[in-house]
């Protein structure tokens, strides 16, 4: 690894609750940090937003469930910055609802969102990361993906299979410096977590004994922790950000 350069940072669905503190928070660490998206009007309002707060991103668009629209994106960002050192596959949709309920596009949708963008996401770096014996993979997963959650079959299977992913990716990149892990996080104060109804939402918090839901900074700071250079003998791990929630 080049001392001198400045770590390249993609993370997917930036615009989003997690996404953007996630973003802030490697920005603040000193990465170039390449922020994906797909609703332009949701992002250029989100990049204003962030000019104001003093974050310079670099905006890339891209359907992280078209295997080709990623290809492109990537390719773009290694011609503007060069090769993506950290690869935070972030982007994630919920589409709840009981089993005996689910449309088959609500199962489809958020395992191509949730679960094949990471196989798109990651089938696009690998081999750069692998050429220049570097890499940080971090696959935001959830709880959800660890234990059961009533009305997610969709969602916990791709949470599930996201850490299936990181457990053998990472021993099969182990050895060319590239590291692959998991964060599992809790309940946190997103929009996608205060879209649960309220009288559902409250009952949560009320079995998780911290007595809170997370913050989004929490979470960003442990992606921080993993994506540091320091981290490289961790590998393959899934690491539980919950409140206590769920605890094996
Ligand atoms: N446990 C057991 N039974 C439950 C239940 C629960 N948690 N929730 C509902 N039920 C039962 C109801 O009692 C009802 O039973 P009957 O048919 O016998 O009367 C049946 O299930 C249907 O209940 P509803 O009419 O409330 O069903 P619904 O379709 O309107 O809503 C739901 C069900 C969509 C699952 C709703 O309860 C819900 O949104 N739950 C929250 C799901 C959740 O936690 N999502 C997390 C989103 S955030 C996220 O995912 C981020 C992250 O990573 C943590």
């Amino acid at each position: 690894m080049n001392a001198e350069k400045k770590h390249i940072a993609l993370v997917t669905g930036a615009t989003g609750g997690l996404g953007t503190h996630i973003a802030k928070r490697l920005s603040d660490d000193g990465y170039i940090v390449c922020a994906n998206y797909r609703s332009a009007a949701k992002a250029r309002e989100w990049q204003e937003k962030m000019q104001g707060e003093g974050y310079t991103f670099h905006l890339y668009k891209a359907d992280v469930c078209d295997y080709d629209e990623v290809g492109d994106m990537i390719a773009t960002i290694e011609k503007d910055h060069g090769t993506i050192d950290i690869l935070v596959n972030n982007a994630g949709i919920t589409r709840d609802g009981i089993f005996k309920k689910m449309s088959k596009d609500n199962w489809a949708d958020v395992i191509a969102t949730n679960l094949t963008s990471v196989f798109n996401c990651s089938r696009h770096v690998i081999n750069q990361m692998i050429d220049q014996t570097y890499g940080r993979i971090i696959n935001i997963s959830s709880v959800n993906g660890q234990r059961a959650q009533f009305g997610q079959v969709n969602y916990a299977a791709a949470k599930a299979g996201m850490h299936g992913i990181t457990k053998t990716l990472a021993i099969e990149v182990a050895n060319k410096g590239i590291t692959v892990n998991t964060i599992s996080p809790g309940y946190v104060a997103t929009d996608m977590v205060m879209a649960v109804p309220e009288e559902v939402r409250n009952k949560i918090i009320s079995g998780i004994p911290v007595g809170r839901l997370g913050g989004t900074g929490e979470i960003a700071h442990l992606v921080s922790f993993l994506a540091a250079p320091e981290t490289a003998f961790i590998t393959g791990a899934n690491y539980a950000i919950n409140g206590g929630q769920h605890v094996y």
